[in-house]
């Protein structure tokens, strides 16, 4: 397969990362706000360590988490994209799809934007019949995305995050599925 290393939407490019990203990226992982729903805030080491995990998965299977760029502005504003979910659960192997912005630009539509571009991509460029979202149980924000782009959300399939410590609320997760038939309805509809 030919990687998929840019995507565009209305008002967005979703390209590779560069190494200048690092900085605005790791401010957002250490915001308490942007990561109310993980367990852990990331130093600017693990920032820049999960950049060089995400660069693995588009060098391993030429897709991944794309760094999100407003065209109005040039700024980098955070990630989203596809990857093999790394654990086993009762719905993996599975390809999800995920999201992170900083948080001056959340309220704009900017994430269900490049969640619907990243959903196209994956329907039309993978071979996948279905595509999964999970998050905390509380994370509204996120579910509100997933449902935005159709997803459809699987009740009997909560799940305990296997890498959030038991006893941490955090630990308790939804999840959200959209297969190809229900996304092309969602086109068509
Ligand atoms: C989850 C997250 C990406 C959602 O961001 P968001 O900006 O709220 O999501 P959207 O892009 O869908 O924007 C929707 C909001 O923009 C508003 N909006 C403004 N202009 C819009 C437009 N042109 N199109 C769509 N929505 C628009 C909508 O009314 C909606 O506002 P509301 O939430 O007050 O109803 C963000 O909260 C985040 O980064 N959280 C931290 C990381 C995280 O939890 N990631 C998920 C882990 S699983």
């Amino acid at each position: 397969m030919e990687p998929i290393l840019e995507l565009e939407s209305a008002r967005l490019v979703m390209r590779q990362w560069h190494d200048s990203d690092l900085t605005t990226f790791a401010d957002m992982c250490a915001d308490p706000q942007v990561m109310r729903y993980f367990p852990a805030r990331l130093n600017r080491l693990e920032s820049a360590a999960l950049i060089g995990r995400i660069r693995g998965h588009f060098a391993e299977y030429g897709f991944g988490l794309w760094a999100l760029q407003r065209k109005d502005t040039g700024a980098f504003i955070g990630l989203t994209g596809l990857m093999h979910v790394g654990f086993d659960a009762d719905f993996t192997p599975a390809v999800e799809i995920g999201w992170r912005l900083a948080r001056e630009h959340w309220g704009l539509g900017y994430a269900s934007e490049a969640a619907w571009t990243a959903l196209r991509c994956g329907f039309d460029r993978l071979p996948v019949e279905q595509i999964v979202a999970f998050t905390a149980q509380a994370n509204q924000p996120s579910q509100k995305v997933m449902q935005a782009i159709g997803m459809h959300y699987d009740r009997a399939a909560d799940f305990e995050h296997p890498k959030v410590a038991a006893g941490d609320p955090l630990r308790d997760h939804v999840l959200y599925r959209i297969t190809r038939g229900q996304w092309l309805d969602t086109l068509h509809g």
